[in-house]
C-alpha cells in the first residue's frame, strides 16, 4: 500500500493487518497517523479482496494516546479551525469488520482507537485507561461517550475522573472489551476470529454491523424497524440465495459479497 510513515500494514489471506509503527514513542497519535490510518482504513473497505481488517500496535505499546507533544501548543480555535477530529469521526463509516489486538498501553486516543474497533482481543498484561484528567483535558474522540455507553456512568466517572489504568481483566469484565489472551497470543487469536468471521456472508456482517451501532442509541421498536429493513435487504443478494441453497445441499457456502 501507500508509502506510510507512522503505520504498516499488508494483506494475508483476505486479512488486512495495520499495524501502529511509531514505537519511539509509544505509537503516540498525531495527526499523520489518523489521517493515514483514514486512508488505510478506506482502501481495504473498497477492496473485495479484503474480508476484515486487524488493527494492532506492538508489545510494548496499542498507543499511549495522542501526541502530546504535537497537540501541547494548541489553542481552542486552532483545533477547530483544523476540524481536529474529522479524521477519527471518519473512521466510523469503516463497514467491514474491524479486530483490535491490544498489548501494552492503550491510554487517552490510543484507548479511543482502540474503541473503534469492533471486537477487541487484549493481552493479560495490556493496561486500559483515559490518564487525560492529569493533563488538563479529558477525552474527546469518543472515549467519555464510549466508555459511559459501554460500563455505564457512575464506573465511567469513577476511571475518567481518577485517570487511572485498568487492567485487560477490569476492561473485559466492564464488557470494554472482548477476550483476554495470553500476551504472545494476542495477535494470532484476533487473525484467528478474522479469518473465521471472513468466512460468512460479507453483506450479512455489513448490515449486521450497521444495525448493532444502530440499536445503540435507538429505542427497541425503532431498532427493529431498522433491523427488519435490512433483513429484507439481504433478500436482494445473492449470498442469501447461495447461502440457503448450500444449506438445503447440504454443502459449503461459496459467498461473493453481492
Ligand atoms: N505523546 C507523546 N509522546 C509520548 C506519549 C504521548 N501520548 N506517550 C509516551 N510518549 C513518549 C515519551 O515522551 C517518551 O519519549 P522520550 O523517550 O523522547 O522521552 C517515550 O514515549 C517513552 O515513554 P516513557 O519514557 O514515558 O515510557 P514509560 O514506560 O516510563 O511510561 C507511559 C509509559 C506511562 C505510557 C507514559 O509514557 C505516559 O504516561 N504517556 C502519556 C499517556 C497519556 O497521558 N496519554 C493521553 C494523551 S492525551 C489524549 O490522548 C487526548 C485525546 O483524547 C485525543
Amino acid at each position: 500500500m501507500s508509502n506510510f510513515t507512522t503505520i504498516t500494514s499488508k494483506v494475508e489471506e483476505g486479512i488486512a493487518l495495520i499495524e501502529l509503527n511509531r514505537p519511539k514513542v509509544l505509537n503516540a497519535i498525531n495527526r499523520s497517523m489518523v489521517s493515514e490510518l483514514l486512508s488505510a482504513f478506506e482502501q481495504y473497505d473498497r477492496d473485495d479482496q479484503v474480508k476484515a481488517i486487524v488493527l494492532t500496535g506492538n508489545d510494548r505499546a496499542f498507543a499511549a494516546g495522542a501526541d502530546i507533544d504535537e497537540m501541547m501548543n494548541d489553542d481552542a480555535i486552532t483545533l477547530e479551525l483544523l476540524n481536529q477530529f474529522k479524521d477519527w469521526d471518519q473512521l466510523h463509516t469503516i463497514k467491514k469488520p474491524v479486530i483490535g489486538a491490544v498489548s501494552g498501553f492503550c491510554f487517552g486516543g490510543g484507548f479511543e482507537l482502540a474503541l473503534c474497533c469492533d471486537i477487541l482481543f487484549a493481552s493479560e498484561k495490556a493496561q486500559f485507561g483515559f490518564p487525560e484528567v492529569k493533563l488538563g483535558v479529558m477525552p474527546g474522540a469518543g472515549g467519555t461517550v464510549k466508555l459511559t455507553k459501554l460500563m455505564g456512568q457512575k464506573k465511567a466517572l469513577e476511571w475518567l475522573w481518577l485517570g487511572e489504568s485498568m487492567t485487560a481483566k477490569e476492561a473485559h469484565q466492564y464488557g470494554v472489551i472482548n477476550r483476554v489472551v495470553a500476551p504472545e497470543l494476542v495477535l494470532e487469536e484476533a487473525m484467528k476470529f478474522a479469518r473465521t468471521i471472513a468466512s460468512k456472508a460479507p453483506l450479512s456482517l455489513r448490515l449486521i454491523k450497521e444495525t448493532v451501532y444502530k440499536a445503540v442509541d435507538d429505542s427497541v421498536l425503532d431498532g427493529m424497524q431498522f433491523e427488519r429493513k435490512n433483513f429484507y435487504l439481504l433478500f436482494s443478494s445473492e449470498d442469501q440465495k447461495e447461502g440457503m441453497k448450500a444449506f438445503a445441499e447440504k454443502r459449503r457456502a461459496n459467498f461473493k459479497g453481492k
